[in-house]
């Protein structure tokens, strides 16, 4: 059922659920502005099997729509001081990042012990907005009825970001072990609908072509960001944060300069956080068993909740597989002093 829009005019302290700020109008239909009708058609293609194809923009293989979403963030977007950008690759814990960091940050208006807590009555897409798909439907002004701290994400690359956003947000990065990510975006993109068999989609990867591709790029630009202004950009992997949610919800909210009181500790806040935030608990909500976003039409909200673990690349690749994609990122990443530990039979 949609939410009657609050009014923002008074004062409201962010982050508030974007769908409770935004009228839901029902729009799905993506049409692509026609001002970037022409930038389209002179960039590279391919076509990733019968029914997908990806455009080259900035370096990065993107589908039209998102590429005209993320000129129209470039030209349009309008920062605000507060404004905290959750940016990741897809298929790297976004929904989760999404969770934590708005439960962490909205913990005074909204305790995790509420029943009708937003992340028990809304998917966290809903709670924060992605905004190169609302931008590549002609919504980007909907993100000024947001009240500060806005919290918003993006999957651009970090080379990509307007200025306006790459130096004065505060940032929190999530990016996952390349294969787990690969075998992820699979299953989301056969959810959809979407024609491709794993191997097709691995030799793309491994030339940089896949969605959001190169993989490393999209890793190195926010990693190269956080060693160089670490107080700006916080780097998360998926790995650590399944290893310790807690530890992540702790680390957030100091990151976010909302550190966890001594009371908060005593009553046991971030771990109440993360259970909440966790898989099962969100898998098991209504709110996540059917449906969809609004723009994000084609995909379930179900799917953004498959088995989230570590490892389950051996599912799906040979050794020898693994052994090449491994070798290539290994070989990208040389010298940044980033890595992806080894993780499954290989370790
Ligand atoms: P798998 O497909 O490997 O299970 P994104 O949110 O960026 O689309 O990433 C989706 C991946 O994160 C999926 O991985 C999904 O199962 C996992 N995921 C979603 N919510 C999670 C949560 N609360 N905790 C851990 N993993 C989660």
């Amino acid at each position: 059922m949609a939410m009657a829009a609050l009014d923002t005019s008074c004062c409201l302290v962010g982050p508030v659920p974007f769908n409770d700020v935004t009228k839901d109008d029902g729009q799905t239909v993506v049409s692509l502005p026609a001002e970037h009708a022409d930038i389209l058609s002179t960039l590279p293609s391919i076509a990733v099997g019968p029914d997908l194809q990806l455009r080259q923009y900035q370096g990065v293989w993107l589908r039209d729509y998102m590429v005209a979403g993320m000129i129209s963030v470039q030209r349009r977007f309008m920062s605000r001081p507060g404004d905290v950008l959750l940016a990741s690759p897809p298929k790297c814990g976004t929904t989760w990042l999404k969770a934590l960091a708005f439960a962490t940050m909205a913990r005074t208006t909204y305790p995790p012990s509420d029943a009708d807590h937003p992340l028990r009555r809304l998917n966290p897409h809903q709670c924060v907005p992605f905004m190169e798909n609302l931008f590549s439907a002609g919504q980007g002004a909907k993100l000024e009825a947001l009240p500060s701290p806005r919290l918003l994400h993006t999957h651009m690359h970090y080379s990509m970001l307007p200025p306006s956003l790459a130096d004065c947000c505060k940032m929190v990065y999530v990016c996952r072990e390349p294969k787990d990510m690969l075998v992820s975006m699979w299953h989301f993109l056969k959810s959809a609908g979407f024609n491709l068999s794993f191997p097709d989609l691995f030799e793309l990867a491994c030339h940089g072509q896949n969605p959001y591709g190169p993989i490393w790029d999209h890793v190195l630009g926010y990693w190269a960001a956080s060693t160089a202004r670490p107080e700006r950009v916080m780097f998360l992997r998926y790995e650590e944060m399944l290893a310790d949610p807690v530890s992540t919800v702790r680390q957030l909210a100091g990151f976010l300069g909302v550190p966890f009181t001594a009371a908060e500790e005593a009553a046991g806040t971030p771990a109440d956080i993360a259970e909440m935030c966790s898989i099962d608990a969100l898998r098991s909500l209504d709110v996540n068993k059917s449906g969809n976003n609004g723009l994000f039409v084609m995909f379930g909200r179900q799917t953004f909740f498959r088995k989230g673990v570590v490892g389950d690349w051996v599912n799906h690749m040979t050794p020898e597989m693994a052994r090449r994609i491994d070798a290539i990122v290994d070989g990208k990443l040389r010298g940044s002093g980033l890595a992806f530990t080894p993780v499954g039979p290989l370790a």
